[in-house]
């Protein structure tokens, strides 16, 4: 009886450790129980708030003005950075790399709203297999 309980106390702490580390928006009730700690910050995770806010910064300045002249996003081999658990590298997920480097690639040679919307896209289609949390953040990043 007691075993159980505790089993089962673990299992919602590991839960909520797991949406936690998978980036759910920080106002978000889990994000109590358990606070992303820095120290715990997969290479992975420093990234892709790295990336998060490139996106924010270029929506600010870039699309609100139609203006993409010198809009340009940071590269990065997402298929050689750490996650916090190997269950995030799902099959296909070297894929959904390789193809998400190929839509910056392509943004930085010709930035604008099509090229653009394609990284969002690539954003979104590893997310949605490797690690939805953060989706509902990602369609923030979408033009209108
Ligand atoms: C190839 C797959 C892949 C692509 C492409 C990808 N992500 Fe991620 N992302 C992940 C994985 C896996 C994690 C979980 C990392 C971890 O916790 O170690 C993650 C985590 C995140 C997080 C949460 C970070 C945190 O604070 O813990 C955000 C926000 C995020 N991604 C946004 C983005 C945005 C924006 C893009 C596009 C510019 C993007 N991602 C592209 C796989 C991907």
């Amino acid at each position: 009886m007691i075993a159980s309980a505790r089993t089962s106390g673990w299992a919602i702490v590991a839960l909520s450790l797991g949406l936690a580390f998978c980036g759910g928006e920080p106002n978000h009730p889990q994000a109590k129980l358990a606070p992303p700690q820095p120290n715990h910050s997969s290479e992975l995770a420093i990234a892709m708030r790295a990336m998060d806010d490139e996106l924010v910064s270029l929506l600010a300045r870039h699309a609100e003005e139609y203006a993409w002249d010198g809009a340009a996003l940071t590269p990065m081999d997402l298929a050689q950075l750490m996650p916090t658990d190997s269950s995030m590298l799902v099959e296909g997920y070297t894929a959904f790399a390789m193809a998400f480097g190929k839509h910056i690639e392509a943004f930085n040679a010709a930035p604008g709203p099509d090229t653009y919307s394609d990284v969002v896209s690539g954003c979104l289609s590893c997310h949605m297999q490797a690690c939805p949390g953060p989706i509902e953040r990602i369609n923030k990043r979408r033009l209108d």
